[in-house]
């Protein structure tokens, strides 16, 4: 099919820490080399970026550092956005998610969902860790993995296989604060029934992308939907984020999770670059595409679809490409180990010789 614009994102990085080589092998140099053909081909094109400033990763730095989480994404964000602008990817924007126009249009976006029942609202009891007064959201829990045995895995998914998971499917959990055995205690959170999509999913990805999907991706989606798919919580407990709608009764202290309101960052920075945004998002003739990593299989080919589709006006990602990681001297890249060679670093260098 003939497609008369298109719309290409590249993942958000996480405002933690400096871009290195492995974000740019794997994701933001093909998406830049693909939304370059595009134009040369004077195609219609966004090709969309920005930083991803909410979520765990930013709150331990922040805690880390001494320095409230606003000063973490403050720092990471320029720098970020300087290394690729001096590095030439041609982003039409570069945003970032602590700004209001992704505030408002998260909230807007959740309070939609809410509004037409999407949600299942209910209480559960979550990891608190008793020493610090704190809900264990996502990275600030770790645990063995129940599907490959990574001891490593995070609340929220294991990096190793990456399989999407409930901070209680983890084996022998701990707080990633204290280093204690954490306790359960109850608290209410919003879930988005994934299993109310099975159909649509098999449908849409098994089936009709079956042939134009890498086959890692289509493989890595092909074994979660087999294995049957459940409702996830898309709120938390956490004082960093994108604050829950006033009007939702009991909302109070609690925030989007990360990995709902990042991926409508796409959303956010297409309106904050143009008026006409809406056309790069609800027209069928517009092709989406999304570049990531492949830890990010499961939210882009998974969660934000259904999201996108239980809304109803948006159009669905024609393709998302992503890629291996790419490993140093044998080792996997790492920012939280430190293992990687710096876009910053690396620029200075080349600016040298
Ligand atoms: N911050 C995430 C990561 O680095 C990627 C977010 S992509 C988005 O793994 F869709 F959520 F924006
Ligand atoms: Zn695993």
């Amino acid at each position: 099919m003939e497609f008369k614009r298109y719309t290409v994102t590249s993942a958000l990085p996480y405002a933690n820490g400096p871009v290195h080589i492995g974000h740019l092998a794997g994701v933001y140099i093909p998406a830049d080399i693909y939304a370059r053909y595009l134009r040369s081909r004077d195609k219609d094109v966004v090709f969309i970026g920005g930083s991803d400033e909410h979520g765990v990763p930013i709150t331990i730095k922040a805690r880390q550092q001494g320095v409230s989480p606003q000063e973490i994404v403050d720092k990471y964000h320029t720098m970020i956005k300087q290394s690729f602008e001096e590095f030439g990817i041609s982003f039409d924007i570069y945003s970032r998610t602590s700004n209001k126009v992704h505030h408002d249009t998260a909230k807007e976006f959740f309070l939609n969902l809410y509004k037409k029942g999407e949600f299942i609202e209910k209480n559960s009891f979550q990891y608190y860790d008793e020493t610090h007064q704190q809900f264990l959201a996502d990275r600030y829990i770790t645990g063995t993995c129940p599907h490959c045995g990574n001891d490593n895995a995070y609340g929220d998914q294991c990096e190793k296989c990456g399989t999407s998971l409930n901070a209680t499917d983890l084996i022998n959990p701990r707080s990633a604060i204290s280093g204690n055995t954490p306790v359960l205690k109850e608290t209410k959170h919003w879930f988005l029934p994934l299993n109310n999509y099975e159909e649509f999913l098999k449908e849409w990805i098994l089936v009709n992308h079956k042939d134009d999907w890498k086959t890692n991706v289509y493989g890595q989606c092909k074994s979660w939907i087999d294995q049957g798919l459940q409702p996830r919580a898309v709120t938390r407990d956490l004082d960093w984020g994108v604050k829950l709608p006033e009007e939702i009764k009991d909302s109070n202290g609690k925030v989007l999770y990360v990995w709902f309101d990042a991926p409508i960052g796409y959303i956010s920075a297409t309106k904050e670059l143009t008026t006409e945004w809406e056309k790069y998002w609800k027209d069928k003739e517009t092709k989406l595409v999304h570049f990531i990593g492949k830890d990010n299989i499961v939210f882009h080919c998974i969660i934000f679809p259904v999201m996108l589709k239980a809304e109803g006006s948006f159009i669905l990602p024609d393709n998302v490409p992503a890629n291996e990681f790419l490993n140093l001297e044998g080792d996997k890249i790492s920012t939280s180990r430190n293992w990687a060679v710096w876009l910053h670093e690396y620029l200075i260098e080349f600016k040298n010789k």
